[in-house]
Formats: C-alpha cells, sequence, structure tokens
C-alpha cells in the first residue's frame, strides 16, 4: 500500500471539483435558512448508546456498521453514522424544546462514518446537509421539508430524481402490523439469518432484494391495511399537501427505511442514474426517538441528504454548475521593483473584494503567464520597469488578448468597474 493512500471507502475532495461539493453543500442549504431553520453543529462523535438506543440495535447501521471504540479513560463512543440522534441530543442537552417555540427547526452539515463494503456511490466517510423539526406534530412541516429538498435538487438542476413517500404507522397500529406480518413470515421457507430477522425487525424483510424471498412475499400483509385512522389521515393530508404544491412523488408501501425510529411519514429521495446506491437522500417522522434516549415526548420530523451522491447524480444528469470564478486578476511581476508594487495591489484589491492571485516563486514571464491561464483569472496585471517608470500597469483582458494600460493610483477602481 502507497503511503499516499487514503483508507479504503474513503476519497480526498480536491479542486477544482471540490467547488461543486461545496456549491452543492450551499443548494442544499439555503431553501433552509430561507425557512427558518438555524445551523447546528454537534462532536464528530458520541457515546456510542445514543445510537444503539436511537437508530436501534437491530440496524445493520449500529449491528455491522458504526465505528464504535474505547477511549483510554473507558469511554465508549461512536463515530457518527448518522445527525438525526445528535442533533436531538444536542436540543435536549440545550433544552432548546423549552423554550415555548416549538417546533425548533435545525440544519447541519457535515461528515458522518459507516463501515459499509465500499462501492460506487457508497463510502466508508461521507457528507450530509440535513435538516430536523423537533417537537410538532403537524403533515404541513413534513410537507414542507419535502418541498424544501426537492426545491434543492431543482435549484441544482437536477430532473431524474423520484420522491418515494410512505406511512409506518406509529405506536398504535404498527405493532399489530408488526404481528401479523410476523405470523405471515414464519410460515415461510427462509434462511437461518433472515428468520432471526424475523424476530428483530421483520420490516425490513420487506426490502429484501433476493428474488427467492421476493416470491415469497407475495401476499404478506401490507402496513397500508393496517393503519390506524389517525395515521391515515394525517398521511392523507402530507399527500394532499405536496399535490397542492405541485410537487410530485410516489405512494411506496414497501419504503421501510434503514433506520429503527421512524414513525408515519417516511420518504426517499431517489436518482434514475446512479445504479444500485439510487438513494441520494432520505428522511421522515421520528415521534417516539425522544423518549427511546431518555427525553419527553417531541414528535419530530427531518431529512438528510447525501452530498456525495447529489454530486455524482449531477454528473450522472451531465450538469455543469456555474460555479464563480476562484480567481479574478492574476498579477505578473517583471523584476524585483515590480515584485514589490504589485503584491502591495493584490493585497489591496483582495480587501477591496476582488479575488486576486500572484505569479510566486521567480517564474520567468513565460511560466508567469502560463499560471495565470491555468488560474482561470479574468485579467492579467503585467507590470516592468518601464511601465513603473510611466506610473501604470498593464491590464490585459484574458479573454479577448487586449492589453490596456491603467494608472497604478486607480488600478483598483478601474478592475472593479471592469468586473461589474
Ligand atoms: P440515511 O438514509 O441513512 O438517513 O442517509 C441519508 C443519505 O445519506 C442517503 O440517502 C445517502 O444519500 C447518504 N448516505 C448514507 N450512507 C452513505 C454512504 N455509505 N456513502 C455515501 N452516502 C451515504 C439518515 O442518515 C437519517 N439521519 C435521515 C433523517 C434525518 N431522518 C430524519 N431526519
Amino acid at each position: 500500500m502507497s503511503t499516499f493512500q487514503a483508507p479504503k471507502g474513503t476519497y480526498d475532495l480536491i479542486p477544482p471539483k471540490s467547488g461543486v461539493t461545496l456549491a452543492v453543500r450551499e443548494a442544499i442549504a439555503a431553501p433552509l435558512k430561507n425557512s427558518g431553520y438555524g445551523y447546528i453543529e454537534t462532536p464528530g462523535f458520541e457515546n456510542v448508546e445514543l445510537f444503539s438506543r436511537g437508530v436501534g440495535e437491530s440496524t445493520d447501521i449500529v449491528s455491522k456498521e458504526m465505528y464504535a471504540f474505547e477511549t483510554k479513560g473507558g469511554t465508549k463512543l461512536a463515530l457518527r453514522p448518522e445527525g438525526t440522534a445528535s442533533v436531538l441530543r444536542a436540543a435536549l442537552q440545550a433544552n432548546l424544546h423549552k423554550l415555548g417555540n416549538l417546533p425548533v427547526k435545525l440544519w447541519y452539515s457535515g461528515s458522518y462514518y459507516r463501515y459499509e463494503r465500499p462501492q460506487a456511490g457508497r463510502y466508508r466517510h461521507f457528507s450530509q446537509v440535513g435538516a430536523e423539526a423537533i417537537g410538532a406534530e403537524d403533515p404541513a412541516l413534513d410537507a414542507e421539508l419535502i418541498i424544501l429538498a426537492d426545491q434543492a435538487y431543482r435549484s441544482l438542476g437536477l430532473r431524474q430524481f423520484r420522491i418515494l413517500l410512505n406511512s409506518l404507522g406509529d405506536k398504535e397500529c404498527r405493532p399489530v402490523y408488526r404481528d401479523a406480518l410476523q405470523g405471515f413470515l414464519r410460515a415461510l421457507d427462509l434462511d437461518e439469518d433472515t428468520r432471526r430477522r424475523i424476530e428483530i425487525n421483520p420490516l425490513r424483510i420487506l426490502d429484501d432484494k433476493r428474488d427467492a424471498v421476493q416470491k415469497q412475499l407475495a401476499g404478506a400483509p401490507m402496513l397500508r391495511d393496517y393503519l390506524c385512522d389517525a395515521c391515515k389521515a394525517y398521511h392523507e393530508e402530507v399527500r394532499e399537501l405536496l399535490t397542492a404544491a405541485g410537487v410530485t412523488y410516489e405512494d411506496d408501501e414497501k419504503l421501510v427505511r434503514g433506520l429503527d425510529y421512524y414513525t408515519r411519514t417516511t420518504f426517499e429521495f431517489v436518482h434514475d442514474g446512479l445504479g444500485s446506491q439510487s438513494a441520494v437522500g432520505g428522511g421522515g417522522r421520528y415521534d417516539g426517538l425522544s423518549e427511546m434516549i431518555g427525553g419527553p415526548a417531541l414528535p419530530s420530523v427531518g431529512w438528510a441528504l447525501g452530498v456525495d451522491r447529489t454530486v455524482l447524480a449531477l454528473e450522472a444528469e451531465g450538469i455543469e454548475l456555474e460555479l464563480p470564478a476562484t480567481t479574478s486578476v492574476f498579477a505578473v511581476p517583471l523584476g524585483e521593483e515590480a515584485r514589490r508594487v504589485l503584491f502591495a495591489l493584490v493585497t489591496e484589491l483582495r480587501r477591496a473584494g476582488v479575488a486576486a492571485d500572484f505569479s510566486y516563486g521567480g517564474k520567468g514571464l513565460k511560466g508567469a503567464m502560463k499560471s495565470a491561464n491555468r488560474s482561470g483569472a479574468r485579467y492579467t496585471l503585467v507590470a516592468g520597469e518601464r511601465d513603473l517608470a510611466e506610473g501604470v500597469v498593464q491590464l490585459k483582458d484574458m479573454e479577448s488578448g487586449e492589453q490596456t494600460p491603467v494608472a497604478l493610483v486607480d488600478a483598483v477602481n478601474a478592475i472593479r468597474e471592469r468586473l461589474a
């Protein structure tokens, strides 16, 4: 293994592509910032029980994929595999739910870690932007979140995504359904592992991708037929609000999701250009999570969108984001005196908010002009002894190739005017 190889399942973000990732994060965050969500940041690791209780012992995320470790002091921690449990923990710790202003609406952006089998679109270190609305049971809040995610994807120009929608019922109706499903599953011809799963997480079996399993699932009881009246009415209202907002979705009664905390509304954003790792985002309501981690009853809803997969979705659709130029002006000094003068000018330009860069390392004119080209700058500033003697610098328009002298004392203003 080369010393310079990033760990398996991880990759580095490198310019210029890293600019796309930043732009994606900003595009997802923008509708949230515009809708009353405040920014929250939590640690990259938490006490391991937060996730085992919150996300669920029976999930793959906790039982197989968590980076759990013991510190030298004997504390059991885990790198966060997801953001919801952490955000709720932080809100409870800060007593945000007691400030009389529910729902508490929060957004976040960060790195998450899952020890998964790496493949295209599936990494051991990945990045999400997420949103959580804590402490209110209101179908309009569920709809708001789905509408905002749809808006974010559309603002990036994405079109080939679909929204899958389901209701998982609540603590009244889901146990009744679970019993019925377990009864049905126990009578099937299934392997050891799957039989064990019947007892701990039977709903996930509906999601089993194997043909031999799917064939036997024909005729399985479906949750839709077991939803209580309250859950049905709630779900109907979410659907109506989405339709009224012009957001298209597909009812998917097999959508289960891989985390245990969901109740009622669940949804996933899938992109059709991504192959098997097609989920670009997902979320839902988690009315019982607060109590599961030792807090008061706080019905909540949220989502997280995968930044890595959203970038892949852009590539799949051939979308090139218009990124702002990283450098507008590149300065090329010829000689020692020009070096001092242009360095001062670049500093001044930067203070005036103009993106400017400088030819370092004492390059000759040819090498320096190459750097200017590579920088993508719209203008190059060139100055030699004779220019300085005349009190000017040469401003070269890199698009037209045209070069004009501008007075040094007026250079900052002249450049700003041209860039405006
Ligand atoms: P999740 O479905 O596990 O939900 O993850 C959300 C998104 O993160 C996925 O749709 C995917 O785009 C991305 N993602 C997950 N795992 C990986 C991976 N190994 N590599 C690359 N991308 C990945 C949650 O995490 C919930 N906390 C969402 C939520 C918020 N529910 C309520 N509030």
